[in-house]
């Protein structure tokens, strides 16, 4: 089974890690201005984003990021906060289905449209989760221009490390093969040779005519390839990830039904409406009017030998590196 299998898109690209899949595309699309969801403070277990988007992309491009508050219980960007947030620079929207749970796809799909920006769905933690708009039932990071996934171990699959981006866009598709490729303007698959039919009769810039495409470059780009080993990894765990998905809606359903009766207490999650999700983890607020903490839940938990992480890291501008 391969990728595609299982996300109707023509074009994938594995990169290794999150940060690298979102750099080339950021500079690409030039994007100064970045949309992403973030933090309601009030709640003792407070939202949070991933770092990667962060650290990503201040270091990735001259993007500027506007983070927002998210609704509780789904954790995810309240859209309402859209309209007020965009410029004249705004160029991308990058939103992820925080723990599998799909943010508002229509919502955000009209405002990107209105607007005229790009949609980009970070995935990593709902491959497999279905959103429906209008009637049609599409798979998460299928909506927008550009899907991304991360095969980080914890993840609905695993290759170790490594992810992947999708997009149904040609130009896109061809942008992101080049960049992972040091920039190069040559986009054959390795071992495939002159698949455009002008290796040696082009001309591209101040080069000599017919300069051999396969060392032309267009753009500054990085080396991003996963290796065979990642990938044979990927092949494997592709054929048990349908199992693998039923297994995390069971276990979500089981946790549910069984903490019901705490949730005078607990903030329980919902799933979006209009959604199937792909569940990531179970996400559990303490609700502020209780007489319990955050800290007392999560190592009474621990102590009974259930592993626990807090929704990534928490309030993102909080955090020392933005002193
Ligand atoms: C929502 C989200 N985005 C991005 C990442 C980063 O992915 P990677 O570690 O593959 O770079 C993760 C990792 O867990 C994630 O959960």
């Amino acid at each position: 089974m391969a990728l595609a299998n299982l996300l109707p898109q023509t074009g994938f690209c594995f990169l290794p890690t999150q940060i690298n899949r979102l750099i080339p595309v950021l500079r690409e699309l030039d994007v100064p201005f970045y949309v992403h969801r973030v933090t309601g403070v009030t709640y003792q277990n407070n939202p949070s984003t991933y770092r990667t988007f962060a650290s990503g992309t201040l270091f990735g491009s001259a993007a500027w990021q506007v983070h927002y508050d998210v609704t509780v219980p789904q954790y995810n960007i309240d859209v309402q906060q859209l309209e007020a947030a965009i410029s004249d620079k705004s160029k991308a929207v990058i939103i992820a289905h925080t723990l599998g749970n799909p943010f508002d796809l229509k919502a955000v799909k009209e405002f990107c449209n209105k607007h005229n920006l790009w949609l980009i769905e970070d995935n990593c933690d709902a491959l497999g989760s279905k959103y429906t708009i209008d009637e049609e039932t599409r798979f998460t990071g299928t909506w927008g221009d550009i899907g991304t996934s991360s095969f980080y171990p914890p993840h609905h699959m695993t290759m170790g490390e490594g992810g992947a981006v999708y997009t149904n866009d040609p130009l896109l598709n061809r942008l992101i093969l080049s960049y992972r490729d040091w920039g190069s303007d040559c986009i054959c698959h390795s071992g495939h040779d002159n698949f455009c039919g002008h290796r040696f009769d082009g001309d591209w810039s101040e080069l000599p005519h017919g300069y051999n495409h396969k060392y032309v470059y267009s753009h500054f780009g990085y080396n991003l390839k996963v290796t065979d080993m990642q990938a044979a990894v990927g092949v494997e765990q592709l054929k048990k990830f349908p199992e693998f998905i039923k297994i995390r809606q069971q276990n979500w359903k089981y946790l549910r039904d069984q903490l019901d009766d705490l949730k005078d207490v607990l903030i329980l999650p919902e799933p979006a409406e209009n959604s199937e999700p792909s569940w990531f983890g179970f996400l559990i607020s303490v609700r502020p009017e209780s007489s319990l903490s955050r800290n007392k839940v999560t190592r009474y938990i621990e102590e009974h030998n259930v592993q626990t992480r807090l929704l990534f890291s928490g309030n993102i501008i909080y955090h020392p590196a933005f002193d």
